[in-house]
This record gives structure tokens, C-alpha cells and sequence, in this order.
């Protein structure tokens, strides 16, 4: 076409040549920054997608990264969603607002961290690790092994807390005291509830995302910022004490999408467990856990669809929306046959990856025929490439080979532009949000290794 420049177009050596550069880019020492500019410290979830791009590069470095991220793990069990890199500005809210270090019974004295957690990905990054030690050389075996001894015990605790202090009536499903723990910070799943929040006084503050990412389209809007500052202080009141949480926070949801990651994650800490011969009391608990989220993921689908809800724990309601967490069910399992088939052929249609106006057959963060689509808005719309990994990892962990390869292919072609992209468009692939994400960079390391 006239007067559009050709894409840059990458091969898949030179592709994993600049992801790797990428990750030593934002490398800190000890901690990858999740972007160099946007994220300048560590996310709890984007660290442990961080260690599966590591992992094939040097196990060594994937292990520093885990090491790093449960050094401030709090003495409750909670792994935080941010642990903020020493003397580093220029990210809204720091640590001063946070103030866990003076408030927070639990968190760590000698790191500064936020009060709130992130998807349990992290047994997912453990397993990589030790798949990659395997076809190393004894010495990296050795190391991997280390980090076993080392940390086990952090990683059954955090399960524990995620277990009991996040799904207190044992229904299942881990509630949610912040968007932000989502990891899908304004997706249209949480716009009910939040319509339920409503801002006190909030001391003022200053955005710098929005000096970062300057074009408005593509971030939460002021308002929605309001309410996310909100409910920092609301759990500033509460001292981020977990029993407090669940009687005064304006907002609380059960989340589907975590609830699976948590199920699935608890199969894969089991078996790592059993492999390396950890206690048997932890295996038990773990498959436990498993079984009762997988339960309570079944429990939120749709009977005919399959489709997974959220629930407002405040409105007492299921909440449908028509977002990639309707597919969490198959990440973990459990659903019967007939409805799997029917939520797959909902992932594959029209509605979502099958959309004939996609650039790439992936899935969208939003459906683009819902109302509540906006193409280039963060959790709105556009395709996460480390969406696109999860659900290419759990497809093959369940055997479904070619929907795993097909999501590789497809992931790979979008980030063959060569910007790592934090998000993009669906419909043209325009790359989004941050570019030099470090997830997106590991994604590909881990599809190319
Ligand atoms: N994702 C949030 C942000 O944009 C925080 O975790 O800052």
C-alpha cells in the first residue's frame, strides 16, 4: 500500500537475539524492571513471567529473579504486587503512598514493597526452571535444586495465604480487594464494582503514567484512578490487616481468571513437590487447594457456555462479562465435556480469536463485539502477548497440542514487530502502552527456546 511503511518483520533468531537484549536492558542486577520507563521496579506476576524468559537464557539469573521476588515476601505468606527498586522514581504510587513499612504488621522491614498481591503465577516460573536445569549441565541442576531448598517452604506458604486469608468461607475462589490485584487493573469485569466505590477524601497526587504513556486512549482514565487511590486508603485505615480487609475495603470481588491461575498453579507446585520429594502433608494441601478452586471456577460457569463469572462479594451478584477471564475454566479444568467444547468454540468464534476483523487469531482482552470494547484501551480490548503465553503453556500442559502451537504462531507473528509491546491493538496490531515490556520479551525467549 501507498505511503504505509512496510512492517518490520524480524526472524525468529534475531527476534530472541533483541528479547534477550531486552531483558538485560531492564535489568537492575538482582531484579528486571516489568518496563523500563512505566514499571520501573518489580510486579510480583510480571517477575515470575520474567523468570520463564530467564530460564533459558541462565537459570542462574531466572533463580536470582524468584530469589529477589520472595525476599520481600511478607511474614503472613502474601507475595506483594510491586517490590520497588531501591532509589528509583517516576512511578505513581511509590512507596511513601503505600507506607506498608510503618503501617503493615507483616511487611518485610528491609525492602519496600505495596500492600497488595498479584496472580499466583509463580509455580508456573519455578516449573520452567527446573524443565531448563534438566538439559543443563549438573551445575545448573544443582542451582535449581538449591532455589528448592531455599524457598519451598515461602512457596507452599504463599499458596496457604492465598488459601485461607483470600478465600476465608472457603468458596473456592480468591476475592480481590483491588482491581490492581487482577493484574487487569480496568478491565470491564470490575466496572460494576467499582461504581460501588466511592472516593472519600484522597490526598492528592499526581499521575506519572500519563506523562509516560502520553496518548489517554491507551490508560485508565482520572477517574478510575481516583477510585484505585481510594481503596489504597481504605486499606491504609485497615493497616492491610487481612481479617480487617474483607469487613471495611468498598471493594471485593471473587476473581474467576485468579482462582484458575490458583488452581492450576497449585497441580504444578504439587507435582514439583512429589518429583522432589517435599513433605507429603504439603503435596496433599496443595492437590487440595486444586481441587477446591478448579470446584469453585465450575461453580462460576455459565450452565450452557461454560462461560466463568467474577462475583461482587459487596452486591452479592455474579458479574458476566465478555472478557478473556470467561475462558479461565480452561486453563485449570474441570469443566464437563460438552461445555469445554462449547466455551473452546466461544474462544475460537467470531466473539473473540475467531473475529474476522483480527490481525492475529488471538485473544482479546475484551470481546470485540462487546459494548464494553475500546481497541486501544489497556484491559479494554487490545491482546496481551503474556495472555497469549499462559494460554498457550496451560493448552499444552492439557494435551491440546494444536491450540497451543496455533497461539505460539499467532503470538509470534505479533511480536515479529520487534517493539515487545505491553499490549496491541487487535484490529491493525499497532503496538500499545509500554514498548520493552519485559513479559512480552520473555514470552517470546520461552516460545523460541
Ligand atoms: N498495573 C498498575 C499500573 O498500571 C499497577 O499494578 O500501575
Amino acid at each position: 500500500m501507498e505511503g504505509v511503511a512496510p512492517d518490520p518483520s524480524f526472524t525468529p533468531t534475531q527476534l530472541a537475539a533483541r528479547a534477550a537484549y531486552l531483558l538485560r536492558g531492564n535489568d537492575l542486577g538482582t531484579m528486571t524492571t516489568a518496563a523500563p520507563l512505566l514499571y520501573p521496579h518489580m510486579w510480583s506476576w510480571d517477575a515470575a513471567f520474567v523468570a520463564v524468559g530467564l530460564a533459558p537464557l541462565s537459570v542462574e539469573r531466572a533463580v536470582v529473579e524468584l530469589d529477589t521476588l520472595l525476599s520481600a515476601q511478607w511474614t503472613n505468606g502474601m507475595i506483594p504486587h510491586i517490590v520497588f527498586a531501591n532509589g528509583v522514581d517516576g512511578y505513581f504510587p511509590g512507596p511513601a503512598r503505600w507506607a506498608t513499612a510503618t503501617l503493615a504488621a507483616h511487611a518485610p522491614r528491609n525492602r519496600h514493597t505495596s500492600g497488595i498481591t498479584q496472580p499466583p503465577v509463580h509455580a508456573i516460573a519455578v516449573q520452567r526452571i527446573l524443565d531448563h536445569a534438566r538439559r543443563r549441565g549438573r551445575s545448573s541442576r544443582a542451582v535449581a535444586d538449591a532455589f528448592l531448598d531455599r524457598r519451598w517452604d515461602a512457596l507452599v506458604r504463599w499458596h496457604r495465604w492465598l488459601a485461607e486469608s483470600r478465600d476465608q468461607n472457603s468458596r473456592g475462589r480468591i476475592t480481590l480487594y483491588h482491581g490492581w490485584e487482577s493484574g487487569m487493573d480496568n478491565s470491564p469485569r470490575w466496572d460494576a464494582a467499582y461504581a460501588n466505590v466511592i472516593p472519600g477524601a484522597v490526598p492528592a497526587y499526581q499521575r506519572a503514567d500519563n506523562s509516560i504513556i502520553t496518548d489517554a486512549t491507551q490508560r485508565p482514565s482520572d477517574v478510575e484512578y481516583d477510585r484505585y487511590l481510594w481503596l489504597l486508603e481504605e486499606m491504609k485505615a485497615a493497616r492491610y490487616d487481612d481479617d480487617l480487609l474483607p469487613k471495611v475495603m468498598s471493594f471485593a470481588v471473587e476473581d474467576v481468571f485468579v482462582s484458575a491461575i490458583f488452581a492450576v498453579a497449585c497441580t504444578v507446585l504439587a507435582e514439583i513437590g512429589e518429583e522432589q520429594r517435599r513433605p507429603r502433608s504439603d503435596v496433599r494441601e496443595l492437590y487440595g487447594w486444586a481441587d477446591l478452586f478448579r470446584g469453585g471456577v465450575v461453580e462460576s460457569c455459565d450452565e450452557r457456555s461454560g462461560a466463568a463469572r467474577d462475583y461482587d462479594v459487596r452486591a452479592e451478584r455474579w458479574v458476566a462479562t465478555e472478557t478473556v477471564a470467561q475462558f479461565a475454566p480452561l486453563l485449570c479444568g474441570g469443566l464437563p465435556h460438552d461445555r469445554e467444547r462449547a466455551l473452546l468454540k466461544l474462544m475460537e468464534g467470531p466473539r473473540f480469536a475467531g473475529h474476522p476483523d483480527l490481525k492475529y487469531a488471538l485473544i482479546p482482552s475484551t470481546s470485540p463485539v462487546s459494548r464494553d470494547f475500546r481497541a486501544r484501551e489497556y484491559w479494554r480490548g487490545p491482546v496481551w502477548p503474556v495472555m497469549t503465553w499462559l494460554f498457550s503453556w496451560a493448552f499444552g500442559r492439557r494435551g491440546w497440542v494444536e491450540r497451543s502451537a496455533s497461539l505460539r504462531r499467532e503470538g509470534l507473528r505479533q511480536a515479529s514487530d520487534g517493539t515487545f509491546a505491553e499490549y496491541y491493538e487487535p484490529f491493525t496490531g499497532a503496538p500499545l502502552g509500554s514498548m520493552q515490556q519485559s513479559w512480552t520479551a520473555a514470552a517470546v525467549l520461552d516460545w523460541l527456546g
